[in-house]
């Protein structure tokens, strides 16, 4: 049994640096002021297969520690080993950043071909890998991601949920062993927002990807194995879902909206039903009860 964490997380602070705008004077008290840290002191582990969401409202920190995880961003202090690689050593960060594939907002920012299919194979393609193997890969990674049937289409007919499955079908066709999706759902319609959650769940659970689901909806949460919660710049909670859903009145003074499923399920429990924390919505709720 592998007992080393994917992602081993080792006491980092980070603060951006002060951007100095042209022409721009600095006043003796602004000379003085220390950059405001991102991240501070900040540990956590990983492990290979593991489902966590990063929860956390805007500005806590949740895209600063996702960018460490994959050497976009590099501690200012502290260390971060990604599958027993330091992200600090300039010859690994390429081999980093191929092991940890990371998925964005904007599906259109990740965007580079006109056809879907070539813009599955682009990262493949700069890579120099043989047609045979970009092929295969292309079809697996379009197939893992329900959208073969869309294969020759330009990616600006797809709907914006599809668009986010070719997002991800391009990291898939890295073959990565890890996937951060960063506020991956915040862009589209509810529907579109849970089917991509349930196909990031769907690579977790047959593709054994180990995945970090970054997000300020609880609702994302309650599926994970693992909920790491964040605050200005530190995680302040960690738990499983039933654990974190315990106390709402917590998670309210953190700024994050608590959806009213989620609100009703807590009163209902406190009442003496037995209500599973997976049930977020109204229909779940429902059927927890009829049983
Ligand atoms: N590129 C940047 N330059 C300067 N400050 C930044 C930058 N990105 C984020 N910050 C600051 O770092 C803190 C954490 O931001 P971030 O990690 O983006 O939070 P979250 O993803 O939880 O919304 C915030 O105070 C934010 O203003
Ligand atoms: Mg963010």
């Amino acid at each position: 049994m592998n007992l080393a964490p994917f992602i081993d997380i080792k006491s980092i602070s980070y603060a951006y640096p002060v951007q100095k705008q042209p022409g721009m004077v600095i006043s003796q008290e602004q000379r003085s002021m220390q950059p405001v840290p991102a991240l501070y002191e900040v540990s956590l582990q990983i492990w290979p297969g593991e489902y966590v969401v990063l929860l956390g409202h805007n500005g806590s920190g949740k895209s600063t520690l996702a960018r460490h995880c994959n050497a976009l961003l590099l501690p200012d202090a502290g260390r971060v080993l990604v599958d027993g690689l330091d992200t600090k050593v300039e010859a690994m960060q390429r081999t980093v950043r191929d092991r940890v594939g990371m998925i964005l907002q904007n599906p259109d920012n990740q965007i580079i071909a006109t056809i879907v299919q070539d813009d599955v194979a682009w990262g493949l393609t700069v890579r120099g890998l043989p047609a045979s193997l970009i092929h295969e890969r292309v079809t697996d990674a379009l197939a893992a991601v329900g959208i073969s049937h869309l294969s020759m289409l330009p990616p600006h007919k797809l709907s914006g949920g599809q668009r986010q499955r070719l997002a991800i079908a391009g990291i898939l066709a890295l073959r990565p062993q890890c996937i951060i999706a960063d506020e991956a759902t915040s862009m589209l319609d509810p529907l579109s927002r849970q089917e991509i959650t349930a196909l990031l769940h769907q690579l977790n659970q047959e593709h054994g990807l180990t995945i970090i689901q970054v997000t300020h909806f609880l609702e994302e949460a309650a599926l994970a194995r693992r909920i790491v919660v964040m605050e200005q710049g530190q995680i302040i909670l960690e738990g499983t879902p039933a654990e974190i859903f315990a106390d709402l009145e917590r998670l309210r003074s953190l700024n994050l909206a608590i959806p009213e499923p989620i609100a009703l399920a807590a009163r209902l429990r406190d009442a003496g039903f037995p209500i599973a924390p997976e049930a977020v919505t109204i229909e779940a709720l429902a059927r927890e009860l009829m049983h």
